[in-house]
C-alpha cells in the first residue's frame, strides 16, 4: 500500500486529482469507480478543474458508483444519485448513459445487484476505484463483519454509520437502514484503489487499515491484500500511524518517473 501524507485535505485532493487525470490522459476510456460522502468532494472539484481549465475529456469515461440508499429516488435530496450530479456530473462531460449508480427504488433487489455487478464486468472492470473510509472502517457500505468475498448486494447500516450520515438528511428525517453496495470482493477487483481519508475522526480507522491486523471487523483492512492501493491522508488522519515518518520519506523520495 502506498501512503501519501499531505498537510491538508486540499493538497491531498490535488494529488488525487492528478492520479485521476493521468489515468484519463493515458486511457480515455477509463472505467472509474466513484464514492460519495464528504471526503471526495474536493477531489471532484479537482477533476472538474482538470476538465474546465486543462480540457481533460471525460466523454469516453464510464463510471460506477459504490452505493445507494434503498428507498430513495434518484432525485431525493439525500440520494447518492443527486449527490453525484451536484458534485460532479453536472460539471463534467461524462455521457449520462455511461454513468451507473445503483437504483434505490429497484423492485427486484437481488436481480438489480447481480445485473450491476455484471455491467462492471462487461465494461471491462474498474481501472480506478475512489474510496472513502467510514469511522468504523467500512468501505462502500460494507460494514464490520462484511464478507471479504462479497459482491453487490443489500446491506444493513451500523448504528455508527447512521449517526455519521444523519448530517446529510433533514431534521426529523430518518437515514434509511438498508443500502445497496458493491462488495469488498468487487472493490478488490479494481485495478487501482484510491482511498482518501481526512480529519481526526478517521485516524483510528486509518491506523487499523494500514498497520492493524486484517479482520472483517475493520473491512478496510482487506486492502492490505490489494495489489495497488494508494491512500491519501491529511496530517490529522495520519496522526495515529506508527510509521508516518517512513511513509513521508518514501513519498518525497519517489523516483521522478513514479511521481504523480
Ligand atoms: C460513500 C461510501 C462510504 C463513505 C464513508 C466516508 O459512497 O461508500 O464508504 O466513503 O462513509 O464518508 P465521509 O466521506 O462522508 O466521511
Amino acid at each position: 500500500m502506498e501512503i501519501i501524507i499531505q498537510k491538508t485535505a486540499e493538497e491531498g485532493s490535488a494529488v488525487g486529482g492528478r492520479i485521476v487525470a493521468k489515468l484519463v490522459q493515458v486511457k480515455p476510456k477509463a472505467i472509474l469507480g466513484l464514492a460519495t460522502g464528504s471526503t471526495p468532494v474536493q477531489l471532484y472539484k479537482e477533476m472538474i478543474k482538470w476538465h474546465k481549465e486543462q480540457g481533460l475529456d471525460f466523454s469516453k469515461v464510464t463510471t460506477f458508483n459504490l452505493d445507494e440508499y434503498v428507498g430513495l429516488a434518484a432525485d431525493h435530496h439525500a440520494s447518492y444519485h443527486r449527490f453525484m450530479n451536484e458534485h460532479l456530473f453536472d460539471e463534467l462531460n461524462v455521457p449520462p448513459e455511461s454513468i451507473h449508480i445503483p437504483d434505490g427504488l429497484t423492485e427486484n433487489l437481488a436481480e438489480h445487484c447481480a445485473a450491476y455487478e455484471q455491467s462492471v464486468q462487461e465494461a471491462g472492470g474498474i481501472d480506478l476505484q475512489v474510496l472513502g473510509i467510514g469511522s468504523d472502517g467500512h468501505l462502500g457500505f460494507n460494514e464490520p463483519t462484511s464478507s471479504f468475498a462479497s459482491h453487490t448486494r443489500i446491506k444493513t447500516l451500523d448504528e455508527q454509520t447512521v449517526e455519521d450520515n444523519q448530517r446529510f438528511f433533514k431534521e426529523g428525517e430518518e437515514v434509511p437502514r438498508h443500502v445497496i453496495t458493491m462488495g469488498l470482493g468487487s472493490i478488490m477487483e479494481a485495478r487501482t484503489c484510491l482511498v482518501l481519508a481526512f480529519g481526526e475522526n478517521k485516524a483510528d480507522a486509518v491506523a487499523e487499515m494500514v498497520e492493524g491486523a486484517v479482520s472483517s471487523m475493520i473491512p478496510a483492512t482487506i486492502l492490505q491484500f490489494h495489489r495497488d492501493t494508494r491512500l491519501i491522508l491529511d496530517e490529522a488522519a495520519a496522526s495515529k500511524l506508527k510509521k508516518a515518518d517512513y511513509y513521508k520519506w518514501v513519498y518525497s523520495n519517489k523516483p521522478e518517473w513514479q511521481q504523480y
